[in-house]
């Protein structure tokens, strides 16, 4: 394998279960030499029709090279494959395909083809071994690490979905080039919240080379990639199944996913808006109870500014979801425990904590001001 460029490995330690993240530029071009010891007869690779037209050609080649037999399968991009009727087609095609047990299935792609290969991966035949290739960054710091996959259903997002651990994970940051500027800053979002959530030195990190990373500087955007993947990984293996820590790392997300849910998942806002958004709400919440320096809330806000990326409800565009509204979507969420909302709260940067005592008063102000 080539050397030539900045890599990193992450373990994530789950015992017999453990697998390693592989950070760095061009990796694509080793995911032959990476997957070849897990292959076994045909391998089918999932993917979307906008990241196969970039990149399933030169994964194919890198595993074609290895003498795996791989065959793509290739779904409609967009949230709506995570569905009952993409897993049904999903499904339906690795079974034609003739996968057994002792196969290997590789997702390429962002969080939606990693979310469905994943579940489909882990209901078929009663589970089978797959691969994550992430190629937005939020599928690389967040959804392909740590074994949380699903489809939606009419009732929400994520709803029917199961604990299944890929074999690996490979993130190419190079894979992140021709992402648009938007889905870029969004998954930023996810990084931004590992910082907020429990680390404040790699916050101080993000304030000085986050603009770097998001400009494709290599060796900032791989540091980012793989701290954040480590922090992640160290969470999933304290806490895989979120009885206790793990739900840190919904920072931002009871207030994003209200707010999605309040703009009909729409272009108006996408999830990692609604994250970044959420977790400036949660400062704020966090400064309003007494908890939190109002310094800290503010640096964190002006460095979201900083790198284009929304941090108040007045940032979304159309007309203004009010409190009452948001907090009935989120009494909707997978995140209400016996009729109580729970909110990850800060005492000040890299120092998220989880409550169930909000009071409502707190929570209409932070709604509306
Ligand atoms: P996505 O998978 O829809 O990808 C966004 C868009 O970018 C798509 O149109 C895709 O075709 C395109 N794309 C992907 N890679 C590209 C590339 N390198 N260059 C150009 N275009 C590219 O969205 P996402 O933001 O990656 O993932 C969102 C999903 O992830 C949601 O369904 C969410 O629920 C899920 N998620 C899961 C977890 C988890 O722990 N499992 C965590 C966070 C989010
Ligand atoms: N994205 C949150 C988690 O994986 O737990």
């Amino acid at each position: 394998m080539s050397n030539l460029h900045a890599r990193k490995r992450v373990t994530v330690g789950l015992g017999d279960r453990a697998y390693d993240i592989h950070v760095g530029a061009r990796l694509l071009q080793d995911a032959g030499a990476l997957l070849k010891p897990l292959a076994r007869g045909t391998v089918p690779v999932v993917t979307d029709s906008h990241v196969a037209g970039l990149y399933l050609e030169p994964l194919l080649a890198a595993l074609a090279r290895n003498g795996i037999d791989a065959r793509p399968i290739v779904m409609a991009p967009g949230e709506g494959s995570k569905s009952f009727a993409g897993l049904e087609s999903l499904t339906g095609q690795l079974l034609d395909l003739g996968i057994d047990r002792g196969g290997l299935i590789v997702a390429l792609g962002g969080g939606v083809i990693g979310d469905l290969t994943g579940f489909a991966a882990g209901v078929l035949k009663r589970g089978v071994a797959f691969a994550q290739i992430p190629t937005t960054l939020l599928a690389q710091v967040d959804s392909s690490v740590g074994g949380k996959t699903a489809i939606n259903a009419r009732q929400g997002k994520n709803l029917i979905g199961l604990f299944h651990q890929p074999r690996i994970v490979i993130a190419d940051t190079e894979l992140l080039s021709t992402l648009p500027r938007r889905e870029l800053l969004a998954g930023y979002a996810e990084v931004v919240k590992y910082g907020a959530l429990g680390d404040a030195d790699f916050f101080n990190w993000l304030e000085a080379h986050g603009a770097a990373a998001l400009a494709g500087d290599e060796a900032a955007i791989v540091e980012a990639v793989s701290h954040s993947c480590r922090m992640k990984a160290d969470i999933v293996a304290r806490d895989e199944r979120e009885s206790g820590e793990r739900a840190l790392l919904n920072l931002g997300h009871t207030f994003g996913h209200a707010l999605e849910a309040a703009t009909g998942f729409s272009d108006r806002l996408i999830h990692g808006e609604g994250v970044a958004i959420g977790m400036a709400l949660a400062f704020r919440l966090s400064v309003a109870l007494g908890l939190c320096p109002g310094q800290d809330a503010e640096r964190f806000t002006r460095h979201l500014r900083a790198t284009g990326l929304p941090s108040a409800i007045a940032d979304i565009p159309g007309p203004r979801p009010g409190p009452e509204e948001l907090i009935g979507h989120m009494t909707h969420d997978k995140k209400v425990s016996e009729g109580r909302l729970t909110f990850v709260l800060l005492k000040g940067l890299g120092q998220a904590f989880v409550t169930r005592d909000v009071p409502v008063a707190a929570l209409k102000d932070v709604l509306t001001g």
